[in-house]
């Protein structure tokens, strides 16, 4: 089995360039379903999440090839599958994200429940108020996990209201209504960065959406959306991991092809805690302090502190002594997983609900970890990265579905990580 090794490393120095979003990426590439022409995108992250909807779309009948490693020409014209297959469909939640657009394409879809049965607390019933705002007929069929949407006569444009901002259930939405009759008016939509990539993609295509990055969001329906080519955002994600890992190790790191205002609730924070920060156009500089302080966070959509960066900041706060510091989730439920495996290495965290304490300590200890999620598996590298030791950490499978070549890029800043197969 492949295990990661991170030793404990000198400061992360030198420079260091951000990849395309895959939270970007992954509606986009739904969204292609949409066209009839051809559509080319680039800066497309080399991920197992990517690779995974990729295999949905040809599954679905779109041409899909790679002109070089990170632009993929695709051409969804002869898209005529309604039913993507559950093997594919149960690999990752994102997968859920061809429902809108085959709906309104091809006027129904049968589709597995994200994740396959195992839906926990990430329901998708946000996502089906949307559809049927529009006039579609949504049925759940809990026994078989699969979710039936049809609007024979064609989806027609309403207004609605989300009761929670997700980020899911907005692009699924917005996908839906580009094709419906008449307008469509999401009211208090997703904000994040990528549901503007998004719409801005989908405008590029040929639909009319506007307000897109504010909670209102309009949509003219059009008759039927073409070609285009684009390029994805950069992670704000991976940016952030990077900064994290900059003042964790008092490095000096340039952070290149990144949005400074993406990444503004980090770089708050950073400054709260004592890092000299210098921001470009398209890059930030983070140099750690010899000593981090203590904060708290509370993760929220955006603009808000990124949930998707709250167990990264977590091994960080394990090393800020002095006051506790306080993490509280809001986003997800039970997203504190990370927190048991840092406390293997010797953090001192006490959770309570969707708030955990973190009461620093001098020095964190490498130890056996497992990556129980995506963020989680973030976390714990730059957790490694600091403790006295060695840390192993294993479920790689995690980290491959998001950063890209993760740890050849940190070794080129210094730090000693390699996979081996143990
Ligand atoms: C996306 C991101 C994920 C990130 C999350 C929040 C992708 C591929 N994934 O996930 O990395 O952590 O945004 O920023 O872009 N909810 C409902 N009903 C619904 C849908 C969601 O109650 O129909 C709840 C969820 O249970 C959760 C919250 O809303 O508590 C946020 O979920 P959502 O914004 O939909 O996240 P995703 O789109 O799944």
């Amino acid at each position: 089995m492949e295990r990661m090794i991170i030793e404990k490393s000198p400061a992360l120095e030198g420079s260091i360039r951000v990849m395309g979003a895959k939270n970007s990426a992954l509606p986009i590439l739904a969204a292609t379903l949409l066209g009839t022409e051809e559509i080319i995108l680039d800066d497309v992250p080399s991920l197992k999440d990517v690779e995974v909807i990729i295999e949905v779309l040809k599954y679905l009948g779109a041409e899909v090839e790679y002109l070089d490693k990170a632009t993929v020409r695709i051409n969804s014209a002869q898209v005529s599958k309604t039913e993507p297959p559950y093997e594919l469909m149960s690999k990752m939640r994102a997968s859920f994200l061809v429902l809108g657009p085959l709906l309104t394409r091809l006027g129904t879809s049968r589709t597995s429940m994200p994740g396959g049965c195992a839906i926990g607390a990430r329901p998708i019933d946000l996502h089906l108020k949307g559809f049927r705002a529009l006039g579609a007929t949504v049925e759940e069929n809990n026994e078989e996990c699969y979710v039936e949407a049809s609007a024979k006569g064609g989806l027609i444009g309403d207004t609605m209201y989300l009761d929670f901002p997700s980020v899911g259930a907005t692009q699924n939405i917005v996908m839906a209504a580009t094709m419906a009759k008449g307008e469509t008016v999401i009211e208090n939509a997703a904000k994040e960065p990528e549901i503007v990539d998004l719409c801005q993609f989908l405008n590029k295509m040929g639909a009319d959406i506007k307000g897109a990055g504010t909670s209102n969001i309009r949509i003219r329906g059009v008759e039927k959306l073409t070609g285009c080519r684009h390029s994805i955002i950069p992670d704000r994600i991976e940016t952030a991991t990077f900064m994290i890992a900059a003042a964790m190790t008092k490095g000096n790191l340039l952070i290149e092809n990144m949005i400074p205002d993406h990444v503004h609730p980090i770089t708050a924070k950073l400054k709260e805690m004592g890092c000299t920060i210098e921001e470009g156009e398209d890059m930030v500089r983070v140099k750690g302090p010899e000593k981090l302080l203590p904060t708290s966070i509370k993760t929220l959509p955006y603009p808000g502190f990124p949930t998707d960066a709250q167990a990264q900041f977590m091994a960080m706060l394990a090393i800020c002594t002095g006051e506790p510091s306080k993490v509280t989730e809001t986003v997800f439920e039970n997203r504190f997983m990370h927190a048991e495996e840092l406390v293997r290495m010797g953090a001192d965290i006490r959770t309570d609900g969707n708030v955990a304490t973190i009461y620093g300590v001098r020095q964190l200890q490498g130890a056996e970890v497992r990556a129980t999620d995506l963020r989680a598996g973030a976390a714990l590298i730059l957790a490694g990265l600091v403790a006295e030791g060695k840390t192993i950490m294993s479920d790689l499978y995690h980290i491959d579905r998001g950063y890209v070549e993760f740890e050849e890029r940190l070794r080129s800043i210094g730090a000693q990580i390699t996979r081996v197969d143990m």
